[in-house]
């Protein structure tokens, strides 16, 4: 990363003066002053501090006012970087044993009594620290939408045009939100190579996209100059939730029904397997992770995935993540979700749950779930129907006695801007034809739901319990898991649980 760059995203602010654009999105916007964007008509949806940053969203643009800084004082505060910045490297920073910002402190002390420049920063000392902060340890100036827990999805798609966020707030009014920030080439080449480097992987002309991790936890599809993206530089950054959303967040915020969440958790505990379907970013992975929870406290989960994105807090966890290639040189053999797979039933899952499953390695979790494990994943298909055809055509190919073991497919959907339900629940009928048990909207009760289902009478047949005997099953733990919303803990429906008779059987 080039020092040039290093400072230039402070005042590079989106201008815009009554101006329309193809999307019509910013007509209202008007700067006011360096850096004050103000949005003439639009009253705010909400204002808060993110740090020393000052966010203000309205319902067409999210706002980040930084500190405020006189052109004097920028001048000052490009020379301490470059000084600091020549002087010790990021990743030093973040490996001190002193906290980073501790450090940053007498590292910019330091360098103003080099410079002789200490009485001027005592003035604006705590300003200088954000934006060195910002720069060296931070993603720049879009370090304030990675640290706001608001913001979903930030994207970055051309040199023209603003980078956008999702905003949980926001969503009702607009999906992809412009802010006022705006990056040239050179911010963006060094926010991705910031990126590449924090999450081991390479971007270069040669190899010019990558899907990586950052050590936040963010996930991001990063593109290198223009060789794909003919815009240039590009990155979309999934957020990783700083709380991942329970099984009892899902219940509270209707996503699905207690009585669909009894059903589900009786396949779990039958060692069923469940396939979780949706389109991208329609919540497939963040109910995977909410359904994980409801496994025995005392089984064996192995998780087999590409981005860590599960977190489950069972003791006998044993994560699996797929290495890819890194170097140029390609020296270490990727180990990819098929491999791991296959040897993660080697490793005596009760349960073994693969994050998502695109290739062969669905092969792999089948056969797992064959010998007698539970399964769970994630696939990328909009129904049953089509999941099914491409689970049998090449190059999947799984053979048809084994789909017989799939317990039901769950589909999940944005039915409205970011709001995500639980949309169908299908199970297979002998001929393999997806029978819909369960659909979002449609009354159905505990009986109902056992008159209907083929897998629930099966566990009922292997659990000794007659059609009636799972359906009081089904609504004892119903009551436990609406119980459990009331007190708002996942640790109390856990150790209830624990004490229902027909459950410690099995
Ligand atoms: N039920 C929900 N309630 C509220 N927010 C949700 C819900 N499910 C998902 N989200 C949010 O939506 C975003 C996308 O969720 P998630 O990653 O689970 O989707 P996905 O279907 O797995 O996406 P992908 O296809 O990219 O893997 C996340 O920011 C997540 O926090
Ligand atoms: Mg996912």
């Amino acid at each position: 990363m080039g020092v040039t760059h290093l400072f230039s995203g402070i005042t590079r602010r989106f201008r815009q003066e009554k101006r329309r654009d193809g999307l019509g999105v910013w007509r209202d916007v008007k700067v006011v002053g360096e850096g004050e964007v103000v949005l003439v008509d639009e009253k705010p949806i909400s204002e808060y501090y993110i740090g020393k940053v000052k966010v203000t969203v309205y319902p067409t643009m999210y706002v980040a006012r930084e500190p405020h800084l006189s052109q004097r004082q920028k001048e000052v505060i490009a020379r301490l970087m470059s000084h600091i910045y020549y002087s010790v490297e990021p990743e030093h920073v973040l490996n001190a044993e002193e906290p980073p910002t501790t450090y940053l402190e007498k590292l910019l002390w330091k360098s103003a009594a080099k410079l002789g420049l200490q009485s001027v920063i005592a003035d604006f000392f705590d300003s200088a620290l954000y934006y060195i902060k910002r720069d060296i340890i931070g993603y720049g100036p879009i370090d304030v939408l990675l640290r706001d827990p608001e913001v979903e999805e930030v994207s970055f798609i051309g040199y023209s045009q603003p980078v956008f966020v999702i905003h949980r707030r926001a969503l009702s009014h607009s999906r992809w939100l412009p802010t006022n920030i705006v990056l040239d080439e050179d911010d963006a080449r060094g926010i991705i190579q910031k990126m590449a480097q924090r999450g081991r992987s390479h971007v270069s002309a040669a190899f010019p996209i990558s899907d990586l991790l950052l050590p936040e936890g963010h996930r991001a599809a990063v593109s290198y100059g223009r060789e794909v993206t003919p815009t240039g530089f590009t990155f979309t950054i999934r957020k990783f939730p700083q709380k991942p959303l329970t099984i009892i967040d899902l219940l509270r915020n209707h996503t699905l029904t207690p009585l669909i969440a009894s059903y589900l958790w009786t396949i779990l505990r039958a060692r069923g397997f469940i396939i979780i379907i949706g389109a991208t970013a329609s919540g497939k992975t963040t109910l995977l992770n909410a359904l994980a929870q409801l496994i025995p406290m005392d089984w064996k989960i192995v998780t087999v995935e590409d981005t860590p994105e599960i977190r489950i807090g069972h003791p006998q966890w044993d994560r699996l993540v797929s290495r890819k290639t890194l170097t140029i040189e390609g020296t270490a053999p990727e180990i990819d979700l098929f491999e791991l797979t296959k040897f993660a039933w080697r490793r005596r899952p009760d349960f073994l749950i693969v994050g998502e499953v695109r290739g062969r390695e669905v092969r792999a979790l089948v056969h797992a779930v064959a010998s007698g494990h539970g399964g769970m994943t994630t696939f990328h298909a909009s129904s049953a129907r089509s999941a099914m055809l491409r689970l049998m055509s090449p190059p999947l190919s799984v053979e048809k006695a084994f789909l017989m073991l799939i317990s039901c497919f769950v589909t999940m959907r944005e039915i409205r801007s970011g709001v995500r339900v639980l949309y169908r629940v299908e199970e297979l009928d002998e001929e393999l034809n997806p029978t819909t048990v369960y659909k979002y909207g449609e009354p159905v009760d505990p009986a109902l739901l056992v008159r209907r289902s083929r897998v629930l009478k099966e566990v009922g047949r292997v659990w000794g319990l007659d059609e009636d005997g799972i359906r009081r099953l089904i609504e004892e733990q119903k009551s436990l898991l609406e119980r459990a919303v009331e007190m708002g803990s996942l640790k109390a429906l856990i150790e209830e649980a624990a004490k229902l008779e027909v459950i410690r059987a099995f």
